[in-house]
């Protein structure tokens, strides 16, 4: 187990499509878990694979208030089989664009269903913040970012500030 580097935009790997995972390996699990200390030592909410370089279609999430125990879920090969008409809003942020947070329209409650890490196929009904932070971590799985939800404009700006300290950081070395 291990905390993997966080990659932030605008590196091209997230505007990149993940694959399927094909079997449960033990590989597999040991990246889940990487995903798990990743997420926790960030501290974030969620995070998908290819947020630590691995275009693999798995997401970890864990929502549980702060007064709360944790609740892990890793969700490997999501797909959402159900969207709620209502819409609800929340102001996002994603470990990839540190710091960055902008409201997001989204469906208020979605049905998701994944393998769980033993390889049983899940279907688990979401609501409140969790539905937002599935939904934001499947976008990631298909190179999409809360970004993209938000106007041009705002976008543009956001892009271009995080483009300009990698030049920067680059220019360092
Ligand atoms: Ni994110």
């Amino acid at each position: 187990m291990a905390v993997r580097d966080i990659i932030v935009i605008p590196d091209p790997v997230l505007k990149q499509v993940s694959e399927p995972v094909a079997a449960i390996t033990d590989d597999v699990r040991a990246l889940a878990d990487d995903m798990f200390d990743t997420m926790y030592d960030a501290p974030g909410i969620g995070l998908a694979a290819v947020q630590i370089g691995q275009l693999t279609r798995m997401v970890v999430v864990d929502c549980a208030k702060d007064d709360n125990p944790p609740d892990p879920i890793c969700l490997i090969n999501p797909q959402i089989v159900w969207a709620s008409e209502e819409i609800s809003k929340y102001e996002e942020g994603c470990l990839s664009i540190p710091e960055i947070y902008e409201t997001v329209s989204r469906p208020a409650e979605v049905k998701v269903r994944y393998l769980n890490r033993d390889g049983d196929e899940q279907e688990r009904h979401c609501d409140g913040l969790l539905a937002t932070c599935i939904q934001h971590e499947i976008d990631h799985l298909n190179g999409v970012l809360f970004i993209d939800h938000i106007s041009r404009l705002k976008r543009d700006r956001i892009v271009k500030k995080f483009a300009k300290a990698a030049k920067l950081a680059k220019a360092g070395e």
